[in-house]
């Protein structure tokens, strides 16, 4: 829905009384424009903004098709203000000096700068409404600091990914509520695309061009960039793909929430880390792997020294003696594979640097092997792998280029997987992710099944009858299996007690579970008969 600065967008602003441009507002302001036409034949079924009052966004229907549509409606510049943005670009591109000092947040940086360059240039430009300023600036941000055209899309906090498959082709999203919708976002020419996509490469701090048309990378914000470019592989031009970073990830609790988990597994699993038991989660694409992976780590004992290794930085941790390693590409051609910094590479290096428990992002290649050597020498482990279930999961382990042997398959103690499963709620059919199955691994082919869940109820059943872990585990510390048993109960009810209290945030659920680690019966105590002033600050935040 292309718009111009008709006369109903100047009444608009006019209404909403923005303060003139020369001065400073003293507040800022949020008006909300008018709902903008839908094209006929469509029904919205619903319309949210997405940065008052540039962008909003309706999602339509076609009543024929039942298919939806995600109708991005961006104030666009007219072609005045597009001869002026343009040199507006110009003086900001050799006016704006980089920041003296590490800045925490480069766009309001940017916009203060922008302002005041604006604003002392605007007489020489000419003479343009206010309402035209605000939109020039809102562009040059976007453009120069932001996303650029997906910068709208960016702020969306329901859109899980982005990609574009390639020119003249809408651009998709993964919407929480209406799964992979159209967007009416296209890119028509190749050098916009490539355009985009070298500047968002850029902003991870990036190399990309024709020799080297693959980049695997992490935006600002830890959104993961997937890029293919030009027409070196991908016919229809450059693609890419956008997995959006949560900037509030998932706890341990939204999980719970959301039904994906079940307190008392959850309970099961923070026994189980607590006791370096390695644990491998699987499934497929968008899944969910990598989202209870970081919810899992966060149940480890504050104060463990955990390395993490990924390809693209996603996991998002609380502990302090944390160390990220991240592989990186070579830009080498043919066999000069010079200066590569391979997951292998990085697995063995973790070695010397005696982490407790080891997470490697994902399992694909040859860093499965060193893995499973490290968890053989006592580490505690934790991945994710591209598998359905632990059959097909095994195979892939025990084959090349993994090559696990059979007798090492038992030191990945747990394997659950983890399914989109699509559900009905009031007439809708509504996706959710649900943990299909957790196993122990007795031994190569000899697996346990702990919990399993019912889809006609939507509930974990679960089974401990032959668990290896629980004796295990009173074996190795000396207690009892009814005194395991009770801490297992205890911890279950801090997990609902955390729910109850609406301690959801990642950092508010790390803040009590290393409080439960480091004085178990007194916070027990305190937290059954609701006496936790010191954790008053943990809430809600
Ligand atoms: N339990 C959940 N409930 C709702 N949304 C979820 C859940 N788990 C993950 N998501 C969302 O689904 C998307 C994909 O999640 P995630 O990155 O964890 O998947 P993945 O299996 O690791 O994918 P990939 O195979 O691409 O690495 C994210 O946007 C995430 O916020
Ligand atoms: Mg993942």
């Amino acid at each position: 829905m292309p718009q111009k600065t008709s006369s109903k967008l100047k009444n608009f602003m006019k209404k909403i009384k923005l303060p003139k441009f020369g001065k400073k507002p003293k507040r800022r302001i949020v008006p909300t424009p008018p709902p903008k036409p839908v094209p006929r034949g469509l029904k919205v079924i619903e319309r949210y903004p997405l940065y008052e009052p540039f962008a909003h966004v309706a999602i339509v229907q076609n009543p024929k098709t039942g298919e939806y549509k995600y109708m991005l409606d961006e104030l666009q510049l007219d072609p005045l203000e597009q001869g002026i943005y343009n040199r507006v670009l110009d003086i900001l591109l050799s006016e704006i000096e980089s920041p003296k000092q590490e800045i925490e947040d480069p766009r309001k940086f940017f916009a203060t700068e922008a302002r005041e360059i604006v604003d002392k240039y605007r007489i020489s430009l000419g003479w343009l409404p206010d309402v035209s300023w605000y939109k020039i600036l809102y562009h040059a941000e976007r453009d120069l600091v932001g996303f650029g055209r997906i910068d709208p899309l960016m702020r969306d906090p329901n859109i899980e990914d982005i990609s574009c498959d390639g020119i003249k082709k809408p651009v998709y999203i993964w919407h929480r509520k209406h799964e992979s919708i159209e967007t009416n976002l296209v890119f028509y020419e190749d050098s916009e695309l490539d355009n985009t996509v070298v500047k968002l490469v850029h902003m991870a701090g990036k190399h990309v061009s024709s020799a080297f048309p693959i980049v695997d990378a992490s935006l600002p914000g830890k959104h993961r960039l997937a890029v293919c470019y030009r027409r070196e592989i991908t016919p229809f031009g450059t693609a890419f793909t956008i997995r959006k970073f949560r900037e509030d990830p998932y706890s341990i609790i939204d999980l719970i929430n959301l039904g994906t988990f079940s307190e008392e597994m959850a309970a099961y699993f923070w026994i189980c880390l607590e006791n370096r038991a390695s644990i491998m989660i699987l499934g497929g694409t968008a899944a969910g792997k990598t989202t209870a992976l970081n919810a899992l780590a966060c149940l480890i004992k504050p104060g463990s020294k955990i390395i993490t290794i990924e390809e693209t930085a996603e996991l998002n941790l609380s502990h302090e003696n944390w160390v990220s390693l991240i592989a990186r590409r070579s830009y080498g051609l043919g066999e000069n594979q010079t200066g590569e910094v391979t997951l292998f590479d990085l697995v063995k290096t973790s070695m010397r640097h005696r982490p407790d428990v080891l997470v490697v992002g994902e399992i694909r290649g040859n860093e499965a092997y060193v893995m499973f050597q490290a968890m053989a020498t006592g580490h505690g482990g934790m991945s994710t792998m591209h598998a359905e279930d632990i059959d097909s999961a095994v195979k892939r382990l025990t084959q090349k280029p993994m090559d696990i042997a059979p007798a090492y398959i038992p030191l990945m103690n747990i394997v659950l997987s983890v399914q989109r499963v699509h559900k009905k709620v009031e007439d809708e059919t509504k996706a959710f992710r649900r943990v299909m199955e957790v196993n122990e691994v007795a031994n190569y082919e000899d697996y346990r099944r702990m919990f399993k869940w019912k889809a006609a109820e939507d509930i974990y059943q679960s089974s401990f009858n032959d668990s290896v872990m629980f004796p295990y585990v009173s074996e190795r510390t000396g207690v009892s299996r009814n005194s395991l048993q009770k801490e297992f109960d205890q911890r279950r009810n801090v997990l609902h007690w955390m729910r109850e209290q609406n301690i959801r945030s990642y950092k508010g659920v790390a803040a009590i579970i290393a409080e439960y680690y480091a004085r178990p019966e007194e916070f027990y105590e305190k937290a059954s008969i609701g006496e936790i002033e010191t954790l008053a600050t943990a809430r809600h935040t």
